[in-house]
């Protein structure tokens, strides 16, 4: 089988060729004598041109009447054809239907509404835009891999199943083999989680951070990718309960060095996709964003800016004095919403923003207190579109500081005493990062809703095949 890209690449060394491909058609149409399938075996974006010979063609009143969406196989020899749009043409001596697709086929030509596509999960990565955004991703994907490992960081696979909650927000989807019908009950009348098949109650993992920071302490760089869960009920376009994250955990590294491995990783990542997938993105700018390929040349190339929580308050503040409208309320304390997050990037810096120092009471456990006791070590990376894309921090490493924390907020220090151990024996200062790849992906392809860059997105209500 020859891949339709190939022949794109290689088509010189293909003239007159005898090639075999297979792919799914796209349209077709009968002149009578003769006809023409375009053919796509989603290797590229480009059809191929198959012409049939009803002369010579043995089936092809069969493959005339075929609907869009058909899988075939054709062997023909390529005939190069430099005056015509299309450089080159199959000459179809055999074609093979191996499945002729129903006529209700739902992807129809005419272009449909993402809206409509995502009711067709199983099939809308027919479409072109749906195959470019899923080999962004598919790139990207490997190019986060390239970029930590020609780092030196080590992969580490972190559970699914876990009994700790790494954010402590609560958020989590329970994992039971307990039969709701009929489950143990303690003798208050709860469910005895000491029944169930751990031994205790578990979860689907809400990051890999905690378990990931283990490994740091051994290996001193590492990073996870791998899938993670929230049972958060936000139902925003930015938001999934099963999404993706790269947590990578440096040992010997504070905020700063936290905040250059975030922007080096982001600005790699942007320029191999550019490089690896220009049709693509080409395809983004004219359909999707035409914005997208500068912003992407500029952010790739130029500094991020970083402010502190306390400074970005005081500009939406100012903001607000000057007219600027926001719907949550905007003082030192409040957790900086998604209207705030873009205003300070989208109109204020007008690039990828690292805001930075929070107050403790709205960011997580681990992180490093500062010294003014009020604030911690964070970093999050906003960027225009979207918002946080990247949540950072450096780690709380003092064990008593750390243990203090947690009694503060009330949390279970025994569900952490492995992470408490690792102040114990060796501690060090240390930081990490987490990245939504979602929402990476959709700043790659300018595509505005996190349910269009999964491949079947799970979402409040929605947990479709
Ligand atoms: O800011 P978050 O909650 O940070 C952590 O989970 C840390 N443990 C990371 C670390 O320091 N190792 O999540 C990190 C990122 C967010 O910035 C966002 O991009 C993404 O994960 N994210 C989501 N993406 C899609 N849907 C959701 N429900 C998301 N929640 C977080
Ligand atoms: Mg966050």
């Amino acid at each position: 089988l020859t891949k339709i890209a190939q022949l794109y690449a290689q088509m010189d060394q293909y003239g007159d060729a005898t090639v075999t491909v297979a792919g799914w058609v796209r349209s077709i149409r009968d002149m009578k004598n003769f006809g023409f399938v375009m053919l796509n075996d989603g290797s590229c974006f480009k059809d191929l041109q198959v012409v049939m010979n009803r002369e010579s063609l043995n089936n092809y009143e069969d493959v005339a009447a075929l609907t869009v969406g058909s899988a075939l196989v054709i062997t023909g020899r390529l005939a190069l054809t430099p005056d015509r749009p299309q450089p080159f043409e199959l000459q179809a001596e055999t074609i093979v239907i191996e499945g002729a697709a129903q006529p209700d086929y739902p992807m129809q030509k005419k272009r449909q509404s993402r809206e409509f596509l995502r009711t067709q999960q199983h099939l809308r990565s027919r479409t072109n835009l749906f195959r470019a955004v899923f080999r962004v991703r598919s790139v990207a994907a490997f190019a986060i891999h390239q970029f930590f490992q020609e780092r030196g960081y080590v992969y580490v696979n972190t559970p699914i199943i876990t009994a700790s909650d790494a954010e402590g927000a609560g958020e989590m989807f329970r994992v039971t083999t307990i039969d709701p019908a009929n489950p143990p009950l303690t003798e208050d009348g709860k469910v005895d989680y000491s029944k169930d098949f751990f031994g205790k109650a578990t979860n689907l993992t809400v990051s890999g951070q905690l378990q990931g920071e283990n490994f740091a302490m051994s290996f001193g760089d590492i990073y996870t990718f791998g899938p993670t869960f929230r049972a958060e009920d936000s139902n925003t376009r930015r938001h999934a309960a099963e999404f993706w994250m790269v947590e990578p955990e440096m040992a010997f590294c504070d905020l700063e060095g936290e905040m250059n491995v975030s922007e080096d990783m982001l600005k790699f990542v942007i320029s191999r996709v550019m490089e690896r997938c220009p049709d693509e993105i080409d395809m983004f700018n004219s359909f999707v964003d035409k914005g997208l390929r500068e912003r992407l040349q500029h952010v790739a190339t130029s500094d991020f800016a970083r402010v502190s929580y306390t400074d970005a308050i005081k500009i939406l503040q100012d903001a607000q004095a000057a007219g600027h409208v926001f719907e949550y309320p905007v003082e030192w304390g409040v957790d900086l919403q998604t209207e705030h997050e873009r205003f300070l990037t989208e109109e204020h810096f007008k690039k990828p923003t690292f805001v930075t120092d929070y107050p403790a009471a709205i960011k997580a456990f681990y992180m490093r207190m500062n010294d003014d006791g009020k604030t911690v070590a964070a970093a999050d990376c906003l960027v225009p579109g979207i918002g946080e894309i990247i949540g950072g921090s450096q780690r709380e490493e003092r064990l008593d500081v750390l243990q203090k924390r947690i009694e503060d907020l009330g949390m279970d220090a025994e569900q952490y005493k492995y992470y408490l151990d690792l102040r114990r024996y060796g501690t060090c200062h240390h930081a990490g990062f987490g990245l939504g790849f979602e929402r990476l992906v959709m700043y790659l392809t300018g595509m505005d809703n996190i349910r269009d860059v999964l491949p079947h997105p799970r979402t409040v209500g929605n947990a479709d095949f």
